[in-house]
């Protein structure tokens, strides 16, 4: 056999097994029925309420060629060891743990320890995945971690991404230093905004088996190598992520020990997962979902209302990217100080203007920011996961690209670019601030951008992105209000000049006021605009 495990963990099992069987709080587990050729893998839910239990492993066939014994466990880390003291590289702790076996004894017995007690009852899945000898053993090549086979992923976040680590898999006849063993990966979302633990064991039992996870797992697309053994994620706080690795070696496949995230504080679910509640949020996302509403059904109309809006949304963008590439400030200061900087460059938008009155010039900012968020659109529904674009130079030329062929268009049809630009950007504004209060996951088309742009790394990350039922039906909410808006302006813009006149237009306007003819032609209303 090839499989380096702890071999003297024959020996305890000889020395407790007299001892412990007179325990009543061990966990039994029986293999009788279970053959690596049936593909049956073993699963059992169980409480754990002592600090330290057993798990005999009894009746291993023959023809098993080793096991991964899994546990997992809700927000408490639990250990699973070999022994029952904790030696070196014999143990591993977290949430969704496994170790491997591979003597061929007909039992064996492993030591489950709960340190830091969360619940009184720790509600446990627990997992016996059986192969034969010649399947590849997950997690074989010792890389860096403790354990010298570690089937298990080692799961982190940050607030931009999940990062999963993993060690490469070995198999039978196969040196680490030539792998040749294909590893491919895949993540499964669980609910958005749904932390329930059925929930939760019902992803990690849909991830347990080769076939299962790959039907219902999405496939993480490939990418470069050194990179595989620590993927990162886009982060989707709230939503909870299993991720699944499986490796195929002569048309034989094992599964690792699948890992869960949600990208935040499970036991701080309120504030960690669903999102800042602060006041200052609340207020930002009422302005937001107020101005995203008026923009969207009469951007074109209050025409000077959304220059400066405009020039306030560009600025805030500009400002809170900038600040952050300094990376000293919390959330709240950095939106504070764009929203400040932010409202100048609103103030000098309207002054350019009254100023110039040069419409032309000023619904500028208006296609530059539906360029923006049209490009991040594209990238965010699948473009950013394309092999290429893991390129910070492809990624970012293909960006200027669409944004610069959509500022094109529009200045070809100048009002109706601006039109359609107030509906497009303040219904994308509106649904973000309800994403706020309802859930959704539409603000991420931005944040994602915004990641690319000032996570170290980030380009390596994988975007696939949850879209679920709130998501379609936001995402469908969000067409047909663009649509409407889009209608609704053009409706009323009807007869009108396409742009207001500014002040130097109003004193042109009046001096030429005695050679237009005094009946006007029907139909043609009066230009009215509100400033
Ligand atoms: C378990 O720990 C004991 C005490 O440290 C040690 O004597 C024994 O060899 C260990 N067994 C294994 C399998 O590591
Ligand atoms: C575990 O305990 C919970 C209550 O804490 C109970 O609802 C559940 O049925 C128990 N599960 C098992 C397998 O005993
Ligand atoms: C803990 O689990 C045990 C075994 O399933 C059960 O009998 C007991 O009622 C549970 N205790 C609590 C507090 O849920
Ligand atoms: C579990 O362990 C991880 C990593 O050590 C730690 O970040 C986390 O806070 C622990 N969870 C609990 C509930 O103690
Ligand atoms: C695994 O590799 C790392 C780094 O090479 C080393 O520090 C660690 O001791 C190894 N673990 C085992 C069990 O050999
Ligand atoms: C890797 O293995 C293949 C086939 O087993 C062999 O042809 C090749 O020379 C090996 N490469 C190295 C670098 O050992
Ligand atoms: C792998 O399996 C497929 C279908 O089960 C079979 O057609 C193919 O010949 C197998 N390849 C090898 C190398 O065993």
């Amino acid at each position: 056999m090839s499989i380096r495990v702890n071999f003297q963990l024959v020996i305890v099992s000889v020395v407790c097994f007299g001892v412990c069987s007179v325990c009543g709080d061990d966990i039994e587990v029986d293999l009788a029925n279970y053959h690596p050729a049936n593909k049956n893998t073993y699963r059992m839910y169980t409480n754990v309420s002592e600090d330290l239990m057993k798990i005999k492993i009894k009746n291993i066939n023959d023809d098993v060629g080793f096991f991964i014994l899994q546990i997992h466990s809700y927000i408490e880390n639990l250990t699973l060891s070999y022994n029952s003291t904790f030696g070196p590289s014999s143990f591993v702790t977290g949430t969704n743990i496994g170790l491997i076996y591979g003597d061929s004894k007909s039992s064996a017995k492993f030591y489950l320890f709960r340190n830091i007690k969360y619940y009184s009852n720790a509600s446990v899945l627990i997992v016996v995945s059986i192969y034969d000898a010649l399947d590849p053993v997950p997690g074989g090549c010792n890389l860096s971690f403790a354990n010298m086979v570690a089937p298990y992923q080692i799961v982190s976040y940050t607030d931009d991404y999940i990062a999963i680590d993993s060690q490469p898999p070995s198999a039978y006849g196969i040196s680490c230093d030539n792998n040749t063993i294909q590893v491919e990966m895949y993540h499964l979302f669980l609910n958005e905004n749904d932390n329930n633990i059925n929930t939760y064991f019902e992803g990690i039992d849909k991830m347990l088996t080769v076939d299962n996870i790959r039907s219902y797992g999405r496939k993480v697309p490939s990418n470069s190598e050194n990179f595989f053994y620590h993927r990162l994620f886009s982060s989707y706080r709230g939503t909870g992520e299993v991720f699944a690795i499986v490796s195929t070696y002569n048309n034989r496949s094992s599964a690792y020990v699948p890992a869960v995230s949600y990208g935040c504080d499970l036991v701080n679910w309120d504030i960690s997962c669903i999102g800042p509640v602060t006041g200052f949020w609340k207020f930002v996302c009422a302005l937001l979902l107020i101005f995203g509403l008026i923009t969207c059904f009469y951007g074109h109309v209050f025409f000077k209302v959304t220059l400066f809006t405009m020039g306030l949304s560009f600025g805030v963008l500009i400002t809170y990217f900038a600040i952050t590439m300094d990376g000293h400030f919390a959330v709240e200061e950095k939106m504070v100080t764009s929203l400040i900087i932010g409202f100048f460059y609103g103030i000098i938008w309207i002054f350019i203007w009254w100023k110039f009155g040069v419409p032309v010039l000023s619904v500028h900012l208006n296609f530059i920011l539906t360029g923006f968020l049209l490009a991040s659109v594209i990238f965010y529904a699948g473009l950013a996961d394309v092999y290429i674009y893991h390129s910070n130079l492809n990624f970012w030329v293909t960006f200027l690209c669409i944004m610069l062929a959509c500022i094109i268009i529009s200045a070809a049809v100048t009002m109706y670019g601006h039109i359609f630009g107030c509906s497009l950007l303040g219904s994308y504004a509106f649904f973000t601030a309800l994403n706020y209060y309802l859930g959704g996951n539409l603000q991420y088309i931005i944040i994602n951008t915004y990641r690319r742009a000032t996570v170290k790394y980030f380009n390596n990350a994988v975007i696939s992105p949850p879209f679920q039922v709130t998501d379609i039906v936001h995402s469908i909410a969000w067409i047909v209000i663009v649509v409407l808006g889009f209608y609704v302006q053009v409706r009323d813009q009807r007869g009108k000049p396409p742009f207001p006149p500014n002040r130097n237009g109003i004193i042109l306007a009046n001096t030429e006021s005695e050679r237009t003819p005094l009946i006007q032609p029907e139909g043609a209303a009066a230009p009215n605009y509100v400033y």
